[in-house]
């Protein structure tokens, strides 16, 4: 049978070749702009890091190149991310359900999921999705504050040195800890399958999206919201 797509109030089973929209177009490019801006700012960051990948400024036109154009990829990354902030907030507010599945993290990795409700009755995101949504929001802000205040090249006369120093070492902690969320985030997305087509083709399968989004694929089915205000969230 064809894929076919889902409209409220059309029945859905387990295994129905149907397949749902999760995101528009423009959301996509949103996240992609935030994606090649994060590893842009890593590399030209890790070569400002460590002498020893000093060689990788090649890419970017040199040394004094990467050390321009660094603080700039930071201003885009920063609006970028701001951007996907204000489409995927409310659909990563905390709920009841989250904190049981985190405690129950043991058998989402073990591919265990169907033997629990709290695991399956998710909405959009699940409480995973939703702690690297929070890290990223927080590390962006404390890594474009810090960084605002070691950018020399505009606003060297605004801050001590003592400010600076600080600011570079709470610079360089945000952005290894940044670099691990992101390499979680990106585990996560390869690990569950069929997660990538999410973001790549604006769609996942029916069956995915019972797996592992079920509160959001009822949602979706019935037209009804949830027990959150916002009404229902199809591609946002
Ligand atoms: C290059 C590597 C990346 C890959 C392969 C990737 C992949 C994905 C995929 C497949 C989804 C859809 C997940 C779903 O709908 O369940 C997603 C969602 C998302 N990604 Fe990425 N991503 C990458 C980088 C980033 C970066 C660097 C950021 C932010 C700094 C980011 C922020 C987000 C956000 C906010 C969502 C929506 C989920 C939520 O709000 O919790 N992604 N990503």
């Amino acid at each position: 049978m064809k894929a076919r797509d889902i409209a409220p109030g059309d029945q859905v089973h387990q295994g129905d070749p149907v397949s749902v929209d999760r995101y528009t177009p423009g959301a996509r490019l949103n996240h992609w702009i935030t994606a090649a801006s994060l590893v842009l700012l890593a590399v030209s960051g890790l070569t400002l890091f460590h002498p020893s990948l000093y060689f990788l400024t090649e890419l970017f036109g040199g040394g004094q190149w990467t050390r321009a154009i660094h603080p700039w990829i930071g201003v885009v990354l920063f609006f970028s991310f701001l951007g996907l902030f204000l489409r995927f907030w409310r659909l990563n507010l905390w709920e009841r359900n989250d904190s049981l599945w985190m405690t129950k993290l043991r058998d989402v990795l073990a591919n265990r999921e169907e033997s629990d409700e709290a695991l399956t009755e998710v909405g959009k995101y699940n409480a995973g999705q939703k702690v690297v949504f929070w890290s990223m929001s927080i590390l962006i802000i404390v890594l474009i504050s810090s960084g605002l205040v070691i950018w020399d090249q505009y606003f060297s006369g605004y801050t001590t040195l003592e400010q600076k120093q600080i600011a570079v070492l709470v610079h360089s902690l945000a952005a290894i800890v940044t670099i691990c969320v992101w390499i979680v985030h990106v585990y996560a997305a390869i690990w569950v399958r069929g997660t990538i087509s999410a973001m790549t083709r604006g769609r996942v399968t029916g069956g995915w999206a019972w797996r592992h989004h079920r509160k959001w694929l009822r949602e979706l089915v019935t037209g009804k919201p949830g027990d959150r205000k916002g009404g229902v969230t199809p591609a946002e």
